[in-house]
This record gives C-alpha cells, sequence and structure tokens, in this order.
C-alpha cells in the first residue's frame, strides 16, 4: 500500500492536461537534450522567463557535444540572469560524462541519469519519462503542493522521506503509456490552477469536486510551511572604478556565491564619500546606485561610488586591488558573465 492515494485525481488530471496544457519550445518535439536543458533552467526560474533563455541557449549550444566543449565563460554569459550558476556548469560536467561513458547520448535509464551532476531523482524522472517515455516519478514543489492539498494533509514537503512517499505512491497510479503527459500534467496544475503563494483557482480546478483541502476549505493553510531561515544581511559598498571609456572589473572566486562571475570590487560595510577620496584619491566621485539584493541565504545592501581615474594612477589602484580587470562597457554587457546582483550598476555607467 502506498501512502498517499492518488488513484482517483488520475483520469480528470490527464484529460484536463490532453485538453489544456500550454505549448513549450520543449514540449512533444524536444529530444533528450532539451527536456534536460528546460528542466535544469526551470528549477529555480518561471516558465515564461525561461523560454527567451532556452531559445538563446539552444541557438549557441544545439547538442551536447557543443554544450561539453564550449568555454567556460562563454557558458556562463549564457546563464547571466538565470542565477543559481552552478547549474550551468553541472550541465557541461554532465555533458563530458555522457560523451565519455554514454557514447555521447543522456542514457534512456533513471538510475543513469541520477550518476550525472546536477541531475537528482527529479530531473531524471523527468528526463526518463517525457523524452523516453519511461515510466519514473518527477515529483517538484509543484507536484507536492497539489497533492497536498488534495489530500489535505499536513505532511512536510521539504522531508526527503515524504518526497519518496510521493515517488512510489505517484508509480502505483501512473499510466505507462503516457508516463511524461502523466507527470507533467501535475506540474501544470500546479503552475495555473492550484497555485503557490496566494489563493489557488478553485473554481477552474478540474479536480475541485475531488480536493479535500477545498472541502474542508484550508488550502491556503497547505502545504505545511516549513520556518524560514533568517537570511544573513551584509552591508557593502561597490567600487567602480573609471579611467576614460574603460571599467574596472574582477573575477570572483571559483568558488562560493557567484563563483567566476565577474563582479565589481567591493568594501565591507557602507564608506562615506570622504573615506574613499582619502583611500584612492580619485580625479573625481560620484554617488552611483544603491540596491539591495537578495540570495537564498544572504542580502547584499549596497552602495556604489564611481571613481574617475587619470591613466598614471591606475597603477597604484591595481597595489590594492590586484586581480583588477579593465574592460570596455561595451564588453561587460557582451562578453564577460556579470550577474544580476550587478545590473543596475551598469546601468550608471
Ligand atoms: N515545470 C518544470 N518542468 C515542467 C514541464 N515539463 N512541464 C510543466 N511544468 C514544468
Amino acid at each position: 500500500m502506498s501512502k498517499y492515494e492518488l488513484g482517483a485525481f488520475v483520469e480528470p488530471l490527464c484529460s484536463w492536461y490532453e485538453k489544456n496544457k500550454r505549448e513549450m519550445p520543449w514540449r512533444d518535439q524536444g529530444g533528450a537534450y532539451e527536456v534536460w536543458i528546460s528542466e535544469i533552467m526551470l528549477q529555480q526560474t518561471r516558465i515564461e522567463a525561461v523560454k527567451a533563455y532556452y531559445d538563446r541557449f539552444l541557438k549557441r549550444l544545439p547538442d551536447l557535444k557543443s554544450l561539453a566543449h564550449v568555454p567556460e565563460e562563454e557558458l556562463l554569459k549564457l546563464w547571466q540572469g538565470l542565477g543559481y550558476y552552478n547549474r550551468a556548469r553541472n550541465l557541461q560536467k554532465a555533458a563530458l560524462k555522457v560523451e565519455e561513458e554514454f557514447g555521447g547520448q543522456l542514457p534512456a535509464d533513471y538510475e543513469a541519469l541520477k550518476s550525472l551532476p546536477g541531475i537528482g531523482n527529479y530531473t531524471a524522472g523527468a528526463i526518463a519519462s517525457i523524452a523516453y517515455r519511461i515510466p519514473a516519478p518527477a515529483v517538484d514543489g509543484n507536484v507536492m503542493r497539489v497533492t497536498m492539498r488534495l489530500l489535505a494533509c499536513y505532511d512536510d514537503i521539504m522531508k526527503e522521506k515524504n518526497r519518496r512517499e510521493m515517488e512510489k505512491s505517484l508509480m502505483e497510479v501512473m499510466p505507462k503509456d503516457k508516463p511524461g503527459e502523466f507527470n507533467q500534467a501535475w506540474m501544470e496544475l500546479g503552475e495555473v490552477i492550484c497555485i503557490p503563494n496566494g489563493a489557488p483557482l478553485c473554481h477552474k480546478c478540474p479536480l475541485k469536486d475531488l480536493c479535500q483541502a477545498r472541502a474542508k476549505e484550508v488550502q491556503l493553510e497547505l502545504p505545511l510551511k516549513p520556518a524560514k531561515k533568517e537570511r544573513r544581511q551584509e552591508k557593502r559598498t561597490l567600487l567602480i572604478f573609471r579611467q576614460g571609456d574603460l571599467v574596472a572589473i574582477q573575477k570572483r572566486p571559483d568558488q562560493g556565491l557567484l563563483a567566476s562571475m565577474w563582479e565589481f570590487p567591493a568594501l565591507e560595510g557602507h564608506r562615506t564619500k570622504k573615506s574613499l577620496v582619502e583611500a584612492y584619491g580619485p580625479e573625481a566621485i560620484n554617488k552611483g546606485s544603491d540596491y539591495k539584493h537578495i540570495f537564498s541565504h544572504v542580502e547584499w545592501q549596497m552602495k556604489s561610488y564611481i571613481l574617475d581615474f587619470s591613466p598614471q594612477d591606475v597603477e597604484r589602484l591595481q597595489e590594492d586591488f590586484p586581480r583588477l580587470k579593465w574592460a570596455k562597457t561595451t564588453e561587460l554587457r557582451d562578453v564577460y558573465p556579470i550577474p544580476t546582483a550587478f545590473q543596475v550598476f551598469l546601468k550608471d555607467l
């Protein structure tokens, strides 16, 4: 016996999906590579936002071989704005492994897919079921939210054990001739009707008469939310060094937050204009934008200054900031991967 009893929902859910599924560039015509790329992009990003990234990415990297061999900087530039850049790095690591171990074809096997960097249960299940029609579960946050509401169940959806139980329960009711449609039907219902953050659109739901949360009027309580962790707050002062039409950037370390991306040099804390003039002696100094950027575990409260220098001062600056690289503003846009956290400051230039 499975823990979650889902049998009654399957037929109405699948009929609804058949009639109402949205068009997506990777749906129906996509091969395993296309499904993989889309699923990785969709992990932390909304569908509408993903589409443009997906098209550009596939134009430049149309197959696994091109992904395996693209220079990292170019890969990160293609990913710029999507965030969580390890996803892009893992894509490339996985592509290299597929070349070495699977003859250049993403394996049509759930366990083999899971052996690849960045591919966990959800992504392996999505690729296997959508691209290869292999019955395999693909449980994401949508599936957990929808099912917890349908069953009026207060289980903790972040617990691995409950996700595993959900995988087992879904496998028991999955129509074996259309596993991809079945998996996507749950996601789709969660994305367009049984939505997170706010009231679900129950009046449009194909499962409304079967939904126990609706019967008990507890939709808004479910799924149970785990207590949020406090976010660390960091004050930073960004220094936009300019010399003529060149701007100084530096590469972040290859580990940790925004690894290997390019940034403006920064100091801890909020500094005054006066202290910066004393420390660096620019020819001119002007206040730039202020901006707060929220990451999952930390929040950066950034103030910025634009400091102009003459060519002979640049060497001195390089002593304080040995990793500076001077780039044209057009290169900041077209060449260097610069995360969203710094994009507002580009507008000041
Ligand atoms: N969210 C993530 N992947 C999806 C897919 N294939 N269909 C619908 N929603 C999704």
